[in-house]
């Protein structure tokens, strides 16, 4: 009863002020404080800032290599040697972590996925040369086998088309050991699987990686606005079926604050919910909840969608990036994994 008293109450101060006297017309002006940007600047309540920044980036194979992402428009899957490029314009703006996310070539990928499991593979490879050249921004890695896997699901397929949970947790424990051992800050698991982070959190202990740090996707849904992401890597086309077996359904939120307190008991150290926009109650309902670290993920197709309007000239960019990222703190968030990360970084940097 607690739980669902707290749930309900806002996050913000808000209970206070619908807790004073009531002051009708004229005394209360509500337009008074906005009459100026001083003003407006004095009494705002979000901000959104460099520090809530997690800049995700696509890695490619190759030298001096830059590919256009074509449903991500202004998005590139980079090269490593760009990607470390990359990473030091982020530190550069004060960009506090950059996420890799590999796009593995075809012939590296298998059902079993076990080139996830090579030190050397292509994210490993990024956040090593990253962490050498950058060593003060925070590096992040996604737990999952769809980069990996020919059939492009995040854990192992049966034979008979299910995705068996506990064998991909022994290959999500081993993936999450590589990257760690690669430099890895923060473990991103994506996949869903029940039970992954007691998993990894247990095996990061005993295998000396106590300080690496795990933001579960707690909260990830199946949803339609993952396409983009899907190119991004090269997993749209191997996609077989769907992910609704292991990735929420888009209807539910008590479910989501089960799988939140799971997580965190099991050894989270900062709860996601993804996609971003389209989930906002469920953001501000997990930290209100929880009062844990919690991100949003602005995921490829929020991106795309607000490009494709941008570049139609039907929206304002300079507007309209920025208040979908207002939201997200508006609604709770600690930060934001976002594809405008620099572009909004070099704003923010520039107005003052
Ligand atoms: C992989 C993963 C996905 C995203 C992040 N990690 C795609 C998926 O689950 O199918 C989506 C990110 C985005 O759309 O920007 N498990």
């Amino acid at each position: 009863m607690a739980m669902k008293d707290d749930v309900e109450k806002p996050a913000t101060a808000d209970t206070a002020a619908t807790q004073m006297p009531a002051t009708g017309f004229p005394a209360t002006r509500l337009r008074r404080p906005r009459q100026a940007d001083w003003s407006r600047r004095l009494v705002r309540e979000t901000h959104l800032t460099v520090d809530d920044l997690i800049w995700p980036i696509f890695i490619i194979d190759g030298d001096n290599r830059r590919e256009p992402v074509a449903s991500m428009p202004g998005v590139d899957r980079l090269s490593i040697d760009l990607a470390v490029k990359a990473a030091e314009d982020a530190a550069k703006c004060g960009i506090p972590v950059i996420e890799v996310f590999p796009n593995t070539p075809s012939e590296l990928r298998s059902p079993s996925g076990s080139e996830a499991l090579n030190p050397d593979n292509l994210a490993c490879r990024a956040v090593r040369a990253i962490k050498a050249a950058v060593p003060d921004i925070g590096v992040m890695c996604d737990v999952a086998l769809d980069p990996y896997t020919s059939h492009g699901h995040d854990g192992l397929l049966s034979d008979d088309g299910r995705i068996l949970n506990d064998e991909t947790l022994d290959v999500l424990v081993e993936q999450s050991l590589v990257q760690a051992d690669a430099g890895c800050d923060i473990l991103g698991p994506s996949d869903m699987m029940d039970g992954r982070i007691g998993a990894i959190r247990s095996a990061l202990e005993d295998g000396g990686f106590s300080d690496v740090q795990l933001m579960s996707y707690a909260a990830k849904y199946a949803s339609g606005f993952f396409n983009p992401f899907r190119e991004a890597v090269g997993s749209s086309g191997t996609l077989s079926g769907d992910k609704k077996t292991y990735q929420m359904d888009p209807g539910n939120t008590n479910e989501a604050v089960r799988e939140a307190a799971l997580d965190i008991a099991e050894g989270a150290d900062m709860i996601m919910v993804k996609p971003g926009l389209a989930y906002l109650d469920i953001l501000y309902r997990l930290k209100t909840t929880f009062a844990m670290p919690t991100f949003a993920y602005q995921v490829s197709g929020e991106y795309a969608m607000l490009m494709a309007a941008v570049q139609n000239g039907w929206l304002d960019g300079d507007r309209v990036i920025e208040e979908a990222l207002i939201a997200f703190k508006r609604a709770g968030a600690d930060g934001i994994l976002t594809y405008f990360a620099l572009d909004m970084a070099k704003k923010l940097n520039a107005r003052r």
